[in-house]
């Protein structure tokens, strides 16, 4: 079930979402991103992107905040993902998640039967987009069962 956001919560999710950016690890690209996983019970779970001296090795937020997630030992409940780039790079168009991240964010997303509302934040702009937007068809759990 997708469900709608509070503005509150949508500001709260974002300002998540930027505090753990200040915590990437990002000396190789100097490009910090910053995740927020808003859950069903109202918990948030941040991450922020760490990069690798071997510089192919490089995760980003989303992964790290999923990651994390699953350490918690969450299963499902993702309702809205937040992520944010630095605000002195690039256009300040919305940034969205890589393809990668789109999968990563279905894994925990599909296993609780959520489509979540992810929040692509850029300068002046929220995009708000579905996963099944951003991953249409996408391969997951239930096709292993
Ligand atoms: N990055 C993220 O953390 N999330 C995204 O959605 C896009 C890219 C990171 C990976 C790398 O550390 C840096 O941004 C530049 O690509």
């Amino acid at each position: 079930a997708t469900m709608t956001l509070t503005d509150e919560q949508e500001a709260g999710l974002i300002e998540a979402a930027r505090e753990a950016g200040k915590h990437a690890y990002a000396p190789y690209s100097d490009y910090q991103v910053g995740s927020a996983l808003l859950f069903d019970d109202g918990a948030i779970i941040t991450g922020s992107n760490v990069e690798n001296a071997s510089y192919g090795l490089a995760l980003c937020a989303e992964t790290v905040a999923v990651s994390r997630a699953f350490g918690e030992g969450r299963r499902g409940g993702l309702i809205a993902p937040a992520v944010t780039g630095p605000p002195d790079k690039g256009d300040g168009a919305p940034i969205t998640p890589c393809g990668r991240c789109r999968q990563v964010l279905n894994e925990i997303a599909q296993l609780g039967g959520t489509d979540p509302l992810v929040l692509c934040v850029g300068k002046g702009e929220v995009r708000r987009v579905l996963l099944s937007e951003l991953l249409p068809h996408a391969f997951g759990p239930a096709h292993l069962v």
